[in-house]
C-alpha cells in the first residue's frame, strides 16, 4: 500500500507541476475567508482517488476537497495540494500528502514535493526515508540554537492572541522561526532534521497525518497542547525531536487557553 501511495502522490505531483506553468489561467474559488481552491487541487485529488479506489474499492477515504467516502477500517487521508496559497503565488513550497490509517493508527505516510522531486515516505515500524535514504530527526538539544517551524492561525482569529503569546515567548528563545506555508512539508522537513520542532493551531487531519508518521518514524515526538495524542482531532500540534518537543511544550504551555486544550 506504501507503493500505491507513492504512485498516487507522484501522479498528482506531476499534474501540479504541469499546471504550475499556467497559474494565471486557473479559476480560483474561495472556500472560506483566506481559504482557496483551484481546479488543480480538485484534479490532483481525483487522480489520487481514482488510483486508490480502483485497487481498494472497500477502503474509506477522507479527502480535503471531496469529503468522506465511507468504507472499511482502512482510511486514506488525502491532501492533494498542501500549500495552495503558495502555489497560487508561484511561491515554491507545496506538496502532496497521502496517509493510510488502519482504525486509528497511521500506517503509511507519503509527502511529495514535486518541485524538488523530494519523496518523503514512512511505514509504521519501518523508519522514514527521503528518496530511499533513511532520515532521522535532528539531534538538537538546545532551544536557543534551534530552528522551529510554525503556521499562523489565519482561519481562527479567536486564537490569534494565544498564538501571538506563544510566538512572543518562542521568538527570542530560539535561533529562528519559519512559516513556509505547507504544514505537510514542514513536518517532512522536521523528519529530515531540517527543522528541530514545529507547532500549529487548527490543522486538519489531511495536513498532518502523513507528516506525523514521518516524524515519529524518524525518532520524533508529537502531542496536542495537553500532552496527549488527540492532535488529529483537535488540530493542535506540537512536535519535534524529543528534547525540542519538550522545550516547545514548556514554552507555550502558559499560553494554552481552555479552547486549545
Ligand atoms: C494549509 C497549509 C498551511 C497551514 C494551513 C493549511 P492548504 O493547507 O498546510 O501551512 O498553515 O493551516 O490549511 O489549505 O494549503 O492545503
Ligand atoms: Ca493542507
Ligand atoms: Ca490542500
Amino acid at each position: 500500500m506504501l507503493n500505491i501511495a507513492i504512485r498516487a502522490a507522484r501522479n498528482a505531483g506531476d499534474l501540479i507541476q504541469r499546471s504550475s506553468e499556467s497559474i494565471g489561467q486557473l479559476t480560483i474559488s474561495k472556500k472560506t475567508k483566506n481559504d482557496f481552491v483551484t481546479e488543480v487541487d480538485r484534479m490532483a485529488e481525483q487522480e489520487i482517488i481514482k488510483l486508490i479506489s480502483s485497487l481498494y474499492p472497500d477502503h474509506s477515504i477522507i479527502a480535503e476537497e471531496s469529503g468522506e467516502i465511507k468504507g472499511n477500517d482502512y482510511t486514506w487521508i488525502i491532501d492533494p495540494l498542501d500549500g495552495t496559497t503558495n502555489f497560487l503565488h508561484g511561491y515554491p513550497q507545496y506538496a502532496v500528502s497521502i496517509a493510510l490509517k488502519f482504525k486509528n493508527k497511521i500506517e503509511v505516510g507519503v509527502v511529495y514535493d514535486p518541485l524538488r522531486d523530494e519523496l518523503f515516505t514512512a511505514e509504521k515500524g519501518g523508519g522514514a526515508m527521503l528518496n530511499n535514504r533513511r532520515i532521522r530527526v535532528s539531534k538538537q538539544t538546545d532551544l536557543s540554537s534551534s530552528l522551529i517551524g510554525t503556521g499562523f492561525p489565519f482561519k481562527y482569529p479567536q486564537h490569534l492572541d494565544a498564538y501571538l503569546n506563544m510566538f512572543k515567548t518562542l521568538t527570542p528563545a530560539t535561533s529562528g522561526i519559519r512559516r513556509a506555508g505547507s504544514a505537510a512539508l514542514d513536518l517532512a522537513y522536521l523528519s529530515a532534521g531540517r527543522l528541530d520542532g514545529f507547532w500549529e493551531i487548527g490543522l486538519k487531519e489531511w495536513d498532518m497525518a502523513a507528516g506525523i508518521l514521518l516524524v515519529q518514524e524518524a525518532g520524533g515526538v508529537a502531542t496536542d497542547f495537553s500532552f496527549n495524542e488527540h492532535y488529529l482531532k483537535s488540530g493542535n500540534l506540537i512536535t519535534g525531536n524529543p528534547k525540542m518537543h519538550q522545550a516547545i511544550y514548556k514554552a507555550i504551555e502558559p499560553h494554552v487557553t481552555d479552547q486549545l486544550k
